[in-house]
Parts: structure tokens; sequence; C-alpha cells
């Protein structure tokens, strides 16, 4: 264990998180240069809110395994900048028609819509960008896979396919399994592909490596069950985002579908199924046990 790894959970995220936003202000393009709507859109939303959950996810799983400190920060910034897009793209009127993110105006109606569905492309070419400049300490053949595996997770088959399966579910009742299926695209895949990208600029074993996935799959789908349960019970202040909106448009939720303490119970469930699997793992997985906790308990 290494003396960063005996830092308080709170004192560890929020070092990482103060670096990840200095990166991120870094690689931004300046809101001076042109095209200026579009720059200053795209710091609009990703700088400033959000709790970094898979920046801090890729530093978890990264340390775990003796990554090479300066590679996850790239790869944690390119992560979060997908996360990014696809919140300003997910509050579009043509998808969830959300006026409110991190406290304030969406997107689109800060800017109007032609920007924001510009600003999630230029924020997804920009992560991916990122990702494909050499990294430092990582082989040209692993960053390769990193950049394939982020490809992925993004696409049709993972969260873009998420939030489509997540449309066609809208307004209609669909079976538990199909819930499942929809939440682990949606927001699984790019949480998995947190977890797993950090342990690949490491060196895990290959039985490690197969603890990892099973955690992150289900951490993957604790974190979107929590978001459901959060819309139902918190509000919009301490969220900074509308609350009772799934409900509200019908949308095919933990809650919608099991009520609320039927979500609580499937809460409590995949948060042990995510801890049951780092188990193998031990002590390396401590700050990643950490975050499931939070990821489980959290109020926003
Ligand atoms: C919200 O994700 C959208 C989902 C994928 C459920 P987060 O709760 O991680 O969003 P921020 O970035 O912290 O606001
Ligand atoms: C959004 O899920 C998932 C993605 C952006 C991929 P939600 O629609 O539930 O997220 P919130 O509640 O608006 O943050
Ligand atoms: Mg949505
Ligand atoms: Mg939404
Ligand atoms: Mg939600």
């Amino acid at each position: 264990m290494t003396s960063a790894e005996r830092e308080p959970f709170e004192t560890w995220c929020e070092r990482r998180r103060a670096c990840v936003e200095h990166f991120l202000d870094q690689i931004l393009p300046a809101a001076e240069a042109e095209p200026l709507r579009l720059h200053e859109a795209m710091r609009y939303a990703v700088l400033g809110g959000g709790k970094r959950i898979r920046p801090l996810l890729v530093f978890a799983s990264g340390e775990a395994f003796a990554a090479p400190a300066e590679a996850l920060l790239p790869v944690a910034a390119a992560v979060e900048l997908i996360h990014a897009y696809s919140l300003v793209h997910d509050d579009l009127p043509a998808m969830d028609d959300d006026a409110l993110r991190h406290g304030r105006p969406t997107v689109h109606v800060a800017f109007d819509e032609a920007t924001a569905l510009l600003t999630g492309d230029a924020l997804q070419t920009l992560a991916f960008q990122l990702l494909a400049t050499p990294l430092p300490g990582l082989s040209p053949d692993r960053q390769l896979s990193l950049v394939h595996g982020l490809a992925r997770a993004a696409g049709s088959r993972g969260m873009a396919g998420g939030q489509a399966l997540d449309l066609a579910a809208t307004g209609r009742k669909i079976s538990l399994e199909a819930l499942q299926a929809l939440h682990r695209c949606k927001t699984g895949a790019l949480i998995r592909y947190a977890v797993l990208a950090g342990a690949h600029c490491g060196e895990p074993k290959a039985e490690e490596r197969a603890a990892l996935e099973r955690g992150a799959e289900a951490l993957g789908l604790l974190f979107q069950i929590t978001d459901d349960l959060l819309d139902a019970t918190a509000d919009s202040a301490t969220l900074g985002k509308t609350a009772g909106k799934d409900e509200r448009y019908a949308k095919a939720t933990y809650v919608t579908l099991l009520g609320l303490e039927g979500a609580r119970e499937a809460a409590r469930r995949t948060l042990d199924e995510t801890l049951g699997a780092l188990e193998p793992l031990g002590k390396r997985a401590e700050r990643l046990r950490e975050l499931a906790r939070f990821v489980a308990n959290r109020r926003h």
C-alpha cells in the first residue's frame, strides 16, 4: 500500500478531482478562440460541476495495479469528456428535455440546440484526440486497446445504444431483464470502462482482471439504480437537475418498475454484488470499494 492509499477517502477524492479539473481546463479550447460560442459551450458543459466519479474510478483501479500516474490523468479526462457529452445530448428536447444540470441551465437552454449538438460532437472527438495522443509510460498497443475500448463503451452497443433503448422504453412497461440490459448499456458501459481502463494502464493478472470486470459490471448497474432512486426521492436543489422527471415522463427505471422499496433492495443487492466481486482483490481494491459505497449512499 502506498501512502496515497492511506489518505482519508474524502482527501483522496478531492486531490484527484482537483487534478482532473485543472487538466480539463487546460485541454479544453480557450473560450476566446473561434468559434467562440462552441468553445464557450464546451467549457460550460465540462467545467464547474459534476462528481467526477468516472475519473475517480480510473484512478482507483489504476493505482491498485501500479499504473503510471501520468497516463491515468488523460485517460480519466477522456472518460469524463464522453460523459459530459452524453449529458449535453441527454438533456436535449429530443431526449429528456431537461432545463437544469449542475444547478444551472442546460447547454441548449444557456446557448441553443445546434450549439448543444455540436458541443456533444466536439467533446466526444476531443476525448478520442486525447486518448490517441501518445501517453507517457504506455505502449502503443496498450493505448490502441484503450481507444478501442472507449469507442465500444460509448457506441451503439454501449452508452449511445443504451440511450436508444431508454427512449424506446419510455412510456412502455418492460421486463426487469430488459431494464437491466438498458442500464448496463446507457450508464454501465462507461463506468465499466473507467474501471477497466485504469487497470489496463497497470499490470493486473488475468484472474484479477476477471474479478474487476465482475465488480465493474455490478457497479455500473448500481450507479443507475441510485440515479433512478435519487430522481424519485431527492429535490432539484440538491440534485442540481430536475427531480421527479422519470415518473412524469414515464421513463423505464428501477423505481417505476419495482417501486421505491424494490429499487432500494435492488441497490443493496447490487452493492453487495459489487463488493463481493472485488473481494478476491483484497486491499488493492479498497478505493474501489469506497467508491462503490459512495455511489450507493450518495445524496446527489
Ligand atoms: C448522471 O451521471 C447521468 C447518469 C449516467 C446516470 P453523474 O451522476 O455521474 O453526473 P455528474 O457528472 O456527477 O453530474
Ligand atoms: C442518462 O441517464 C445516461 C446518459 C447520459 C448516458 P439519465 O437521463 O437518467 O440521467 P440524468 O438523470 O438526466 O442525469
Ligand atoms: Mg436520459
Ligand atoms: Mg436525463
Ligand atoms: Mg436519471
